[in-house]
């Protein structure tokens, strides 16, 4: 044997439609914890060290492929154009594998798979030099799963339940679908794969009968958590898999120092980050890529996704937050909705009923009620009045407000966009401003306010006429 380590290749199927999901989506996109089911399985295998990891797409192949490319650079995506069964599947991507010493075989759909468990299968693999290992689990529940019988000459064969015998159907010992292959034993028997079976398929399960008479030895590696490697197939299986997997983030994040007042109302997404101090009240949703720095706090039934939170910064409760930054120190909410590219500098504060989109708030920046913050960049210090809009839309094409350091703006301004006011400038409230303020000056622009003498005294006696009244 050379001294050079073992190269591995880790081939993920996902070419399959998963017709029990009933949905036009391919099954390995549908949302687990707002990300496709296939990060999963992907994640595990970075996490465990893996460099060579390939996914086989197919039905809908351009969707997956267009996510693995956005998603996950340097993973390969192979192309099954028609799916005749696992085993074609594997055959499909031998260009691919056959250069790897040792293939690792998964399913798209095994969301639970964790990475050490990875490593710990190629350990036992590589130490015992074997041509083929499976991963079996002994369930309660057998059905749906192919079943593993053991022969007395040791040897072990996979069976279907569609092909399976009366006393098979009674083995409890199921197939969990990941494999390990020699890649020289496996080229050696992939052309031999038949499709006499009952669905008509090519199965990778039919491998380790033919490995397995050849000299290279076959072995089952049983598995102890037995939700780890179970198939999502269904809407049931999905929400199952979302619980079991919220759960064990949440743990995680504990573990690091997290204060969750309420684990089972908080939902946290596998890319997030928390740093050790921060509270999340009930009802948190945390989703996309989030990073929450120390010292923050997340308030009740509040909905983030793709935020950074810097340090201690507070989000208010019941406030609708995405792909924004929430400056040191600096406060949102209850209420706010903020969205797109928003960017608050250290102490912005948002208030109730804000929606702020494609702006950035400098430091300081108060817009604390009511209002509509749309293509505007706001310097330092600016306080922004109740009822503020920026009217950025034409109707044609959006366009920006610039607003500058230390200025008061009036309750209720309207700022026709592209407009721009300098620094220091005041607007009068109720103003629509249309045209650009200087620094340090006033603008207003609003209707003159007009009292009319005895106003109401001289209505009502128009009216009282009116009736025939005496006056
Ligand atoms: C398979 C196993 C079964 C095992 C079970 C575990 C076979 C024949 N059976 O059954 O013994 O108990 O997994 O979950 O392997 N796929 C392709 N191309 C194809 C066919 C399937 O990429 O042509 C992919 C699917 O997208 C899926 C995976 O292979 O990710 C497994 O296929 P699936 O049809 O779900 O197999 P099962 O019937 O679950
Ligand atoms: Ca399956």
């Amino acid at each position: 044997m050379s001294n050079q380590p073992q190269s591995m290749g880790i081939l993920i199927l996902a070419a399959g439609r998963g017709v029990r999901m009933h949905s036009a989506k391919p099954k390995v996109l549908q949302s687990i914890l707002e990300e496709p089911m296939v990060y999963y399985p992907l994640r595990a295998a970075r996490d465990a060290g893996f460099e060579n990891i390939a996914v086989l797409v197919g039905y809908e192949g351009e969707l997956v492929e267009e996510y693995i490319k956005r998603e996950w650079p340097g993973v390969e995506v192979i192309w099954q154009h028609e799916q005749l069964g696992t085993g074609h599947a594997v055959k499909s991507a031998e260009h691919w594998w056959k250069k790897f010493d040792d293939l690792l075989v998964l399913s798209g759909d095994v969301p639970m798979v964790r990475s050490e468990s990875l490593s710990e299968m190629v350990g036992i693999f590589r130490s015992s030099c074997l041509g083929a290992a499976m991963l079996s689990f002994v369930a309660d529940d057998p059905s749906g799963y192919g079943r593993v019988v053991r022969l007395a000459d040791g040897g072990v064969r996979i069976i279907e339940e569609s092909d399976a015998s009366v006393d098979e159907l009674r083995t409890r010992e199921i197939n969990y679908g990941v494999y390990l292959f020699n890649t020289s034993a496996l080229s050696a028997i992939i052309n031999q794969l038949t499709n006499y079976n009952s669905l008509g398929e090519y199965k990778i399960t039919e491998a380790f009968q033919l490995i397995d008479e050849t000299e290279s030895d076959v072995c089952v590696i049983t598995c102890k958590d037995p939700t780890e490697f179970v198939g999502v197939n269904t809407p049931n299986e999905l929400a199952m898999a979302s619980g079991e997997l919220k759960k064990r983030i949440l743990d995680e994040h504990m573990k690091n120092g997290l204060k969750c007042m309420d684990p089972q109302t908080t939902w946290i997404g596998p890319r997030v980050v928390t740093e050790p101090d921060v509270i999340l009240e009930p009802g948190v949703q945390i989703w996309g890529k989030s990073h929450i720095s120390d010292g923050c706090r997340v308030g009740a039934w509040s909905t983030l996704r793709g935020v950074r939170m810097e340090a201690d910064s507070k989000v208010l409760g019941l406030s609708v937050i995405s792909d924004a930054v929430i400056g040191e120190g600096g406060e949102a909410g209850p209420f706010a909705f903020i969205r797109g590219n928003a960017v608050m500098k250290a102490g912005a504060k948002v208030g109730r009923f804000v929606e702020v989109k494609n702006s950035t708030l400098g430091e300081g920046v108060k817009a604390l009620h009511l209002s509509y913050i749309g293509d505007t960049i706001i310097g330092r210090g600016t306080n922004i009045g109740a009822g503020t809009v920026t009217c950025n839309y034409d109707g044609v094409k959006k366009n920006t407000t610039i607003i500058g350091e230390d200025c008061f703006v009036g309750s209720d301004t309207m700022f026709v966009a592209p407009v721009s006011i300098g620094d220091r400038a005041i607007t009068g409230a109720g103003s629509v401003i249309t045209k650009d303020i200087p620094d340090d000056a006033l603008g207003i622009a609003r209707g003159r306010q007009a009292n009319l003498k005895d106003w109401s005294a001289r209505k009502s006696l128009g009216a009282k006429q009116k009736r025939g009244e005496e006056g």
